[in-house]
C-alpha cells in the first residue's frame, strides 16, 4: 500500500493570497497541493491555468503539485502545465479523444499521469492503459464546485478500484476528491484510497495544522 498523502485543494483557498495559503497548508503538514483547473465547458466553472501554477513555483512552492484537469480538450495544455511545474497531471477520459495518447503525452513531459472517473463513469478503460497510469482519481462529487456532499456510492467504487489496481499491480495511487472531511476520511481510507483531496475541510478550518493532523490521525487509526 502506498504511503497516504493529503492534498488540500486550492479551490477553497483565498485566491487573493494564494501563495501564502499554499505555504500555510504545507507548513500545516499537507503532502501536496491539489490544483483544480476548470474551463466553463467540461465543467460549469472557471479557475486557473499554467500561469498560476508557475506563479506558485516562482513563489517557492517545492511540494508536488497535483493538477486536476477538468477541461476539454486536454492535450494542448499538457506541455504548458509540465513547463509550469506540475508534478502530476490527471484528466477525465471522456474529455480526451485519445486516452492512451494523452497519458503518454503527460509522461513524455516528465509528469506522472492519472485518470479521473466521475461518480457515474465506469472504470473500464483503466484495464487497457494501466501501464501508462500512475494514479486513479475517483470523484466523490460531480466536478465543478467545492464544498459539495460526499456521494456514498463512491465507497463501493473505491473498493472496486482498489481490487482492480491490486490485480494490475505497479503501485498505482488511488485518490479521492470531493466532500472529504475528518468524519468520513477513515471509511474512505478503509475502502482503499491512499491519496485524499480536501478543499473546504482544510481551507475552511480555523487551524490548518489541526485539520490536517485530525485527518491524518483518522487515516492511521
Ligand atoms: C471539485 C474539485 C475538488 C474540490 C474539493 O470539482 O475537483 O477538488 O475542490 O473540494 P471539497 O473538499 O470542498 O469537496
Ligand atoms: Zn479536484
Amino acid at each position: 500500500m502506498n504511503e497516504p498523502l493529503i492534498a488540500p485543494s486550492i479551490l477553497s483557498a483565498d485566491f487573493a493570497r494564494l501563495g501564502a495559503e499554499v505555504d500555510a497548508v504545507l507548513e500545516a503538514g499537507a503532502d501536496m497541493i491539489h490544483f483544480d483547473v476548470m474551463d466553463n465547458h467540461y465543467v460549469p466553472n472557471l479557475t486557473v491555468g499554467p500561469l498560476v501554477c508557475q506563479a506558485l513555483r516562482d513563489h517557492g512552492v517545492r511540494a508536488p503539485i497535483d493538477v486536476h484537469l477538468m477541461i476539454k480538450p486536454v492535450d494542448r495544455i499538457i506541455p504548458d502545465f509540465a513547463a509550469a511545474g506540475a508534478s502530476w497531471i490527471t484528466f477525465h477520459p471522456e474529455a480526451s479523444e485519445h486516452i492512451d495518447r494523452s497519458l503518454a503525452l503527460i509522461r513524455e513531459h516528465g509528469c506522472k499521469a492519472g485518470l479521473v472517473f466521475n461518480p457515474a463513469t465506469p472504470l473500464d478503460c483503466l484495464r487497457y492503459v494501466a501501464d501508462k497510469v500512475d494514479m486513479v482519481l475517483l470523484m466523490s462529487v460531480n466536478p465543478g464546485f467545492p464544498a459539495q456532499k460526499f456521494i456514498p456510492g463512491t465507497l463501493g467504487k473505491l473498493r472496486e478500484a482498489r481490487r482492480l489496481i491490486d490485480e494490475l499491480g505497479g503501485g498505482i495511487r488511488l485518490e479521492v476528491d470531493g466532500g472529504i472531511k475528518a468524519n468520513n476520511i477513515r471509511e474512505v481510507a478503509e475502502a482503499g484510497a491512499d491519496t485524499f483531496v480536501a478543499g473546504s475541510a482544510i481551507f475552511g478550518a480555523d487551524d490548518y495544522s489541526q485539520a490536517v493532523a485530525t485527518m491524518r490521525g483518522e487515516i492511521r487509526a
